[in-house]
C-alpha cells in the first residue's frame, strides 16, 4: 500500500482550477451513447477509473469507443446493438456503472455476468435486482442476488410503477433505462428528489421523459438519437476546493465551469448557511442541459448548522468534506437522515469519524449521520482512505490545516474520480 506524506500547515491557497468533468454525467454519456443510433461525442469526459470501467464494459459488448484525452466518441449501435460479452463485465469500484448498466442489460436477451472490487462486493445490489426481476429479468447472484457477482439474462420487459424504497438516483436510473425496453409506461416514484442527470440526458438523446413532481415516466420502445454531450465540471470534485478555500486562512479559490444542477448543489446551500464567503457567477458557455457556474470562495468565519431531510440527497457525496468543514465552524453541526452513507464505497459514517478523530476532530457517529463539535485545531498522524476516493481527498484537504505531519495510506483511491487532484491542489499553494 502506498503511503503519501501530505502537505500540512499551509499559509494560504490562491488560484483558479478547472475541475474535471462530472462523474455521474460521464458514465451516462457512455451508456446512452452506446444504445443510441449513430456517433455520440463527449467533451470534458472524466477520465477517472470509474468512468473508464464503464467504457471497458461497453467495449466488451462490442461498442467501439475512442478516447483522446477528455474527448470521447461512441459508435452507438442502437437499443439492441449490444453483443453478449465473452468475459465478465468488471465494474471496478463503480456503483453507478453496475446499477445503471443492469437496467440496460435487463433489456437484452443475452447472458452477462457483473462483478467489481471488494467494495462493490460489499454493497447492496438487491435495490436494483428487485425491480428488474419484477419487470421480468432473470438475475441471480451471491446471497440470492443481494451481492455481486450477479448474472443477468433479460429480454422484453413488463412496465412497472415503482416506488423507490431509498432515495437513490442509481435505482431510479436503472428502472428508467429498463423501462425503455418495456412494453408500456414505466414510472418511478421518488421518496426525495435525487440527481436528475439521466432524465436530462435522455431528453437530449430525443427520448420523451415525463417528470411530474416526484414521479418520472418513460414509454418503452423509444429510440435514442446520437448527440453531443459537453460534460460540466463535477460539483462533487469542486467541493474539496470549496471547503479548502473556506477553511485555509487568507485563501481565495476560483473554480471554473462547475455543474450547478439543483439536485446536486446542496453543498452551496450549506456553505452559505455556515457563513462562507462564496460568489456564484452563472456561466454563459455552451452547456445547455445542465446549469453551470464559476465559483469564488474565500476564507471566513464559519458557524455550525443542521443538515437533514431533502437536503441529504442533494449533497450525499459531499458529506465527508462537509464533516471536515464543520470541524472549523463554531458550535455544533448535526448531520442526520443520512443512513445511505453506510452503503457507499465505504461506510462513510464510520470512516469519516474514525479518520477525522485521528487528526484531533471532535466528532461522533450517530445512527443516521454524525455530530461535529467545532471549532478544533487539527493535529496530525497516519490516516487511511480505506480505498474510498472521497475519504482520501477529504483527508488531503484536512492536512492543509494540520499543525504536524500527516501521512495518507492508500492515496491511489483518489484516481477513481479525480486523477489530477494533487496537481490541482499544488497549483493553489
Ligand atoms: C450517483 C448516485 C448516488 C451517488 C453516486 C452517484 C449517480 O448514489 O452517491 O456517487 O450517478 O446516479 P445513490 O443512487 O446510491 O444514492
Amino acid at each position: 500500500m502506498n503511503v503519501l506524506p501530505l502537505t500540512t500547515n499551509v499559509s494560504r491557497l490562491n488560484g483558479e482550477i478547472q475541475v474535471p468533468g462530472d462523474k455521474s454525467i460521464s458514465h451516462r454519456s457512455i451508456m446512452l451513447g452506446s444504445i443510441a443510433e449513430g456517433k455520440t461525442t463527449v467533451s470534458n469526459f472524466l477520465s477517472g477509473a470509474d468512468c473508464l470501467s464503464t467504457i471497458s464494459c461497453f467495449s466488451k459488448m462490442g461498442i467501439v469507443i475512442d478516447r483522446e484525452k477528455d474527448f470521447v466518441t461512441i459508435h452507438g449501435k442502437g437499443a439492441y446493438g449490444l453483443q453478449e460479452p465473452e468475459q465478465l463485465l468488471d465494474v471496478g469500484n463503480s456503483g453507478t456503472t453496475i446499477r445503471l448498466m443492469m437496467g440496460i442489460l435487463a433489456g437484452q436477451s443475452f447472458y452477462s455476468v457483473l462483478a467489481g472490487d471488494e467494495s462493490i462486493a460489499r454493497r447492496p445490489m438487491v435495490r436494483t435486482v428487485l425491480p428488474l426481476r419484477e419487470m421480468g429479468a432473470v438475475i441471480d447472484g451471491r446471497m440470492e442476488g443481494k451481492r455481486t457477482p450477479l448474472s443477468i439474462r433479460g429480454g422484453q420487459l413488463k412496465p412497472i410503477t415503482y416506488e423507490l424504497p431509498v432515495a437513490s438516483a442509481q435505482v431510479k436510473s436503472c428502472v428508467l433505462l429498463a423501462g425503455l425496453y418495456s412494453t408500456g409506461t414505466t414510472t418511478v416514484i421518488e421518496k426525495e428528489k435525487t440527481r436528475d442527470h439521466t432524465e436530462r440526458m435522455l431528453a437530449k438523446f430525443g427520448v420523451n421523459v415525463k417528470v411530474n413532481g416526484l414521479n418520472v415516466s418513460v414509454d418503452g420502445g423509444q429510440k435514442l438519437k446520437a448527440t453531443h454531450i459537453d460534460v460540466p465540471g463535477d460539483i462533487s470534485s469542486a467541493a474539496f476546493f470549496l471547503v479548502a478555500g473556506a477553511i485555509v486562512k487568507d485563501s481565495e479559490v476560483r473554480l471554473k465551469n462547475v455543474g450547478m444542477n439543483p439536485t446536486r448543489s446542496g453543498i452551496i446551500d450549506v456553505l452559505k448557511e455556515m457563513g462562507a464567503d462564496i460568489e456564484i457567477h452563472p456561466y454563459s458557455g455552451n452547456v445547455e442541459e445542465e446549469p453551470v457556474a464559476d465559483l469564488i470562495i474565500r476564507n471566513s468565519t464559519l458557524r455550525g448548522t443542521e443538515i437533514k431531510g431533502s437536503l441529504i440527497p442533494r449533497l450525499i457525496d459531499e458529506i465527508p468534506i462537509i464533516a471536515l468543514l464543520a470541524t472549523q465552524a463554531e458550535g455544533k453541526t448535526i448531520i442526520s437522515d443520512a443512513k445511505e452513507l453506510k452503503v457507499k464505497e465505504t461506510d462513510r459514517i464510520l470512516t469519516v469519524v474514525e479518520e477525522l478523530s485521528k487528526l484531533g476532530a471532535n466528532i461522533e457517529a450517530t445512527e443516521d449521520g454524525m455530530i461535529v463539535h467545532g471549532k478544533t485545531m487539527l493535529t496530525g498522524g497516519t490516516v487511511n482512505s480505506h480505498g474510498d476516493h472521497r475519504i482520501g481527498m477529504m483527508l488531503s484537504i484536512a492536512s492543509l490545516i494540520c499543525n504536524s505531519n500527516v501521512d495518507l495510506e492508500d492515496s491511489e483511491a483518489i484516481n477513481v474520480s479525480y486523477p489530477n487532484f494533487f496537481e490541482h491542489l499544488q497549483s493553489l499553494m
